[in-house]
């Protein structure tokens, strides 16, 4: 990993993930890529160079990847869940027609490629608790047909064409960076930004839904050493489950109470969004990215629950 595309470079795992990169190879050049109304700026516009990088233009993308030599491409460009049932054809679009771009640009100039999984991407028949790393998907949502569409795509460009590609399923991931848009899991980072401005919070989602959550440098840590692994450990690619906490609405706001006395919750519930949280795992086992490439969290919810409060009260009060 030398020279690298980040693909959606100003979302909620892009805008981290661009600063973590440059901070580890400062000598390469890693270009935050971005589309039209999302432009970076700040820190991440003003640390390296910056690229309009739309998966769904491949001559646009194949432009970057020879300018500035790449050779490790991290897709991050996807609708979230709940905005995917919404928009099907576009997510789709985003996100099958996108990756069809960037893996054969990847095949024709031996780039690795990251494109990121989901618990989303299981379905009501998967096995809730500790959900193997393989067994039935078949899930309901957009979103979850294109993330197993990644995978196996993802998967079919290794076998066939020996592309690179390595991935991890993300669960819901909790940051005081940026806000995600639109997700099924976006409940878990609203709930904090509510807890520190002293507001009540509107949960959309019951109590006693249990879903895999994760804090953001976890997540980080497990898309680059991934990409860093030992491709001779690796027996999985596409994709890993990755897990460090599970929780429900009430788990999470009595840890929050804990820290912030007197905070307030109350539901009303969406059903779109609970009716996706329910087709998605408690808790995934992820024994083998353990076993294939050492993968191990660091936080926990008591941990993360004390560095979102801190962060979020220097960023909000
Ligand atoms: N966080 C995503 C969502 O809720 C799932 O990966 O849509």
């Amino acid at each position: 990993m030398k020279n690298v595309l980040v693909i959606g470079s100003t979302g909620q795992i892009g805008s981290e993930l661009t600063m973590k990169i440059r901070r580890m190879i400062p000598e390469g050049n890693v270009v935050a890529g971005y589309i039209k109304g999302a432009e970076p700026k700040g820190e991440l516009l003003e640390s390296g160079p910056a690229a309009e990088a739309d998966v769904c233009n491949g001559e646009q993308l194949l432009e970057v990847v020879k300018k500035y030599d790449i050779d490790t491409i991290y897709n991050l460009a996807a609708l979230l869940s709940a905005v995917a049932e919404r928009k099907p054809q576009l997510a789709w679009h985003i996100q099958i027609d996108g990756l069809m771009n960037i893996l054969e640009i990847a095949r024709d100039n031996h780039c690795a490629v990251f494109t990121p999984s989901s618990i989303g991407s299981f379905g009501p028949e998967t096995p809730r608790k500790d959900t193997p790393q393989d067994t039935i998907q078949r899930p309901r949502s957009m979103y979850g047909c294109t993330k197993v569409a990644t995978e196996l795509l993802s998967d079919y460009y290794f076998h066939k064409y020996g592309v690179d590609t390595r991935s991890v399923r993300f669960p819901g991931l909790i940051s005081n960076v940026t806000l995600p848009g639109g997700g099924t899991t976006d409940y878990a980072v609203e709930i904090y930004y509510a807890a520190v401005k002293g507001e009540e919070f509107v949960c959309p989602i019951a109590p006693g839904t249990f879903m895999d959550m994760m804090y953001m440098p976890d997540a980080l840590k497990a898309a680059v050493d991934i990409m860093n692994a030992d491709p001779s450990r690796l027996i999985h690619r596409n994709s890993f489950n990755i897990a460090s906490m599970s929780f429900d609405p009430e788990i999470l706001k009595a840890k929050i109470t804990e820290h912030i006395p007197g905070f307030k919750m109350r539901y009303e519930v969406d059903p779109v969004r609970q009716a996706i949280a329910e087709s998605w795992p408690d808790k995934m086992d992820d024994s083998c990215a353990r076993a294939e490439w050492d993968w191990k969290p660091s936080y926990d919810l008591e941990g993360m629950t004390v560095d979102m409060i801190d962060a979020l009260r220097k960023k909000l009060l």
